[in-house]
């Protein structure tokens, strides 16, 4: 095989208080790839929404670099984008584009990797973009539903199927710096008071995980640590004010991974939490487009 075309979901990492932790894969949006063996670089875009070129700024460079070296693989790849996710927008587009080479350089090599060993390889993709590598975008992006990565050194990660969870992306015009640059402004260390209210948080999230209560994760996506320090250095648009909308609603709201799309998560889709929160960002004048989606149970594959 010369040639595979893979499609890869979009994920939202951290739900609340699970940051690094926990993540799902979800069915709307998703990106394709057409990624051959070839003997030059070459990244090319079909759609306005686009993935780095340059081999240099390039996750899916960091990911082939790093498997090339470790398997001694020859050539190159050329990679043909069309891109659903939006970039640096917190729904896992570079975790797409790494899970999406680890999976097509395992087909295209025949290299025999099990899926849990892709997620430790489009961890390289993650490292390039936030500095070191973390898992809970890469992780559901190569195993679909919702996982839980308990251990980076050596890296162990639970995959759980999803709740059956109506969930709404809120996504502003607003652009974050970096994952980066995000993950600077969160503080060194923590009153115990706020530690300890994410323990319960998580250990809530976790409860609602794995007994696939869709109405317990909701009401778990509380963070006493990471989301007020990125809505303080501005990065998560009107955060707490979507949280209350969205529990008037019956539905609970987190950042999206680094942000800024946000996301409500319930038990059924609302149009009036959709009118709700446009309105909400309309007055603090902010154009904002709504996505309904649900977990997805398929990781990346080829299509
Ligand atoms: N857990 C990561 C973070 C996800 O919040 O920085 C970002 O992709």
């Amino acid at each position: 095989m010369d040639s595979i075309r893979v499609r890869a979901p979009a994920t939202t990492a951290n739900m609340g208080a699970g940051f690094d932790v926990c993540g799902m894969a979800l069915s709307e949006p998703f990106d394709e790839f057409v990624i051959s063996k070839s003997d030059a670089w070459a990244v090319t875009n079909e759609t306005a929404c686009r993935a780095a070129t340059d081999v240099d700024k390039s996750v899916f460079a960091f990911v082939w670099k790093a498997m090339r070296e470790k398997f001694g693989l020859p050539g190159s790849l050329s990679i043909v984008c069309r891109k659903g996710i939006k970039p640096s927008a917190g729904m896992g587009s570079s975790a797409s584009e790494a899970s999406a080479t680890a999976f097509a350089v395992n087909e295209l090599f025949q290299l025999g990797l099990t899926r849990d060993e892709l997620v430790f390889w489009a961890g390289y993709g993650e490292a390039f973009t936030a500095g070191q590598p973390h898992y809970d975008n890469v992780a559901p992006a190569v195993l679909g539903g919702v996982t839980v990565t308990y251990s980076t050194h050596p890296l162990k990660v639970k995959r759980l199927d999803a709740p059956d969870l109506a969930c709404m992306l809120v996504i502003s015009e607003k652009t974050k710096p970096s994952t980066a640059f995000a993950r600077s402004v969160l503080p060194e260390s923590v009153p115990r008071k706020d530690a300890l209210a994410n323990q319960f948080t998580l250990a809530k999230l976790l409860v609602g995980l794995y007994g696939r209560d869709a109405a317990l994760v909701a009401d778990s996506l509380d963070d006493r640590i990471v989301e007020p320090a990125r809505s303080k250095a501005d990065i998560l648009p009107h955060l707490i004010e979507l949280k209350d909308v969205a529990r008037q609603h019956g539905f609970g709201a987190a950042a999206s991974g680094a942000g800024p799309t946000l996301i409500c998560m319930g038990t059924e889709k609302s149009d009036t939490l959709g009118n709700a929160v446009t309105s909400l960002y309309a007055s603090n004048g902010l154009k904002t487009q709504l996505v309904w989606t649900t977990p997805s149970a398929q990781g990346v594959h080829g299509v």
